[in-house]
């Protein structure tokens, strides 16, 4: 085609899928009266799921941390860490109040694709043969424990009911997991099984949530964090509550007046601003009807919410010229860091995006001659990622005000009336700096400046690999004497 052509094929696209995007705006749009009702609508859900079992979307499990890390912890401690992209081993050598943390070292590996869709079996044998390698290296700055076995803090990221600190059924699996013949079992008896096929003589004293192992290693350096929240692959937030506020323990008789409750907040969906994309993903997601909050504010659901849109687009406007959209049909080929790698681009010509929409997407907008409506093609496609990583960014932050004002409501003063920390960790988080801070704008505008003030929402990197091990030594079978 000549230039002129596809000047012109561009222009009349530009006025074709404007109303797309407006539309979106508007589906997606999170005004105050939104966001305040997404928060009290978490506030009732938390209520409702805190007075009985299955009483609401948000299973308020109990995590049976009955003691949060004091910074006399010492010894040698494993963690595990499984719940996402990656799975990661971790040992740590506390040494108390004085000395903290002494040493520590950690590996990681991606979880093979076709581990997420296998058996129970595979999955657990690849745990606990990363973990017999792992093992197999300590020494150094590691003080061995004679006669002892090593102590596991087990992160297992995914709806989990407790049945003790160290064992818990696993209710489903979310975040594209879809491994057979691990719901309904005990994750720790499965783990066991697979470290005794390795010949592994190791002891999960602790199993925890990523959300709680979180709120235990920020906890270890700061004694006013009481919310964890996590958004990366999937998102979730657990709070420390008090043992009376929970109407559905009846009886059960604890040690402590406080626990952590993993609100598993991923499964909310009252009030939330969705589009017919979101409807359409989740139709055909593997968990359809599922997960409906954690679908629309995680990481890795974001690059394919914004790939539908924009396929809505080529296909009804043909947005991106001539070129061919077929691989923009496939879902996930657009991730969640393209997004904000496209976010980021400050280049004139935004060639970030232009070069992102023919890599990954295989779109090409005639980098070679630039002409305007090729620009206006890409800032649409940015402010497609904007709208949909705002409208992310603000309901989570709507969802902390919710777990903050539940709080406030049952301890009048204790939450805004002084400094309150929410530990926060997760790639999204880390990594989106646009996210980030749509967030933070939403918490400011639902509690007003005056209640901000006390309240710091702080990144804690590594928090759960640390805590989990933490609540290892918290719960060691050996006692606290080293
Ligand atoms: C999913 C899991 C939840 C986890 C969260 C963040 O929502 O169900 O247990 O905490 O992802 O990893």
């Amino acid at each position: 085609r000549t230039m002129r052509a596809r000047m012109a094929v561009q222009s009349s696209n530009a006025i074709s899928v404007a109303p797309i995007l407006t539309g979106l705006k508007n589906d997606c749009a999170t005004p105050l009266p939104v966001l305040r009702h997404v928060a009290d609508e978490m506030t009732a859900d938390m209520r409702a799921g805190l007075a009985i079992d299955g009483g609401s979307e948000l299973k308020m499990i109990l995590s049976y941390v009955d003691s949060l890390p004091s910074g006399n912890e010492k010894g040698l401690f494993y963690a595990l860490d499984l719940g996402g992209t990656n799975f990661r081993v971790l040992r740590v050598q506390l040494g108390g109040k004085d000395e903290r943390v002494i040493a520590t070292e950690f590996e990681q590996v991606s979880i093979p694709q076709e581990l997420m869709f296998g058996t129970s079996e595979e999955l657990f044998d690849f745990i606990a043969n990363g973990l017999a390698k792992f093992a197999e290296k300590e020494g150094g700055k590691f003080h061995i424990p004679q006669g002892r076995k090593r102590e596991i803090g087990f992160t297992f990221s995914f709806p989990v009911k407790q049945i003790s600190i160290d064992s818990g059924i696993l209710i489903k699996w979310t975040k594209g997991f879809a491994v057979s013949g691990t719901a309904g079992k005990d994750v720790v008896a499965c783990l066991n099984e697979a470290m005794e096929r390795r010949g592994l003589d190791m002891r999960v004293s602790a199993l925890v949530n990523d959300t709680v192992g979180t709120l235990a290693g920020a906890r270890y350096w700061d004694d006013d964090v009481m919310v964890a929240v996590i958004l990366g692959t999937g998102t979730n937030a657990c709070y420390v509550e008090r043992m009376d506020a929970i109407p559905k323990l009846q009886g059960h008789v604890s040690p402590s007046a406080r626990t952590i409750i993993n609100t598993e907040w991923g499964a909310f969906s009252k009030g939330l601003p969705l589009t017919k994309f979101d409807k359409d993903m989740d139709a055909a997601s593997i968990n359809p009807g599922e997960q409906i909050f954690e679908k629309t504010i995680s990481g890795m659901y974001l690059g394919e919410i914004v790939r539908r849109v924009l396929y809505k687009m080529a296909e009804a406007g043909a947005l991106f010229g001539d070129s061919n959209s077929d691989k923009l049909s496939k879902p996930f080929v657009l991730g969640t860091p393209d997004l904000c790698a496209m976010q980021q681009d400050n280049s004139e010509n935004l060639e970030v995006v232009g070069s992102i929409l023919s890599d990954v997407v295989g779109v090409k907008l005639y980098c070679h001659c630039m002409v305007k409506s090729d620009l206006t093609a890409r800032k649409m496609v940015v402010d497609v990622c904007d709208t949909i990583v705002k409208r992310g960014g603000r309901l989570a932050g709507a969802g902390i005000v919710g777990i903050l004002h539940k709080m406030e409501e049952d301890s009048r003063g204790l939450i805004f009336g002084k400094r309150t920390v929410v530990a926060m960790d997760g790639g999204l988080y880390e990594h989106y700096p646009q996210y980030r801070s749509y967030l933070c704008d939403a918490v400011t505008e639902l509690l007003g400046v005056e209640k901000s003030k006390n309240l710091v929402i702080e990144h804690t990197k590594d928090g759960s690999g640390i805590g989990a091990a933490l609540l290892a030594a918290t719960n060691s079978k050996y006692g606290h004497d080293f």
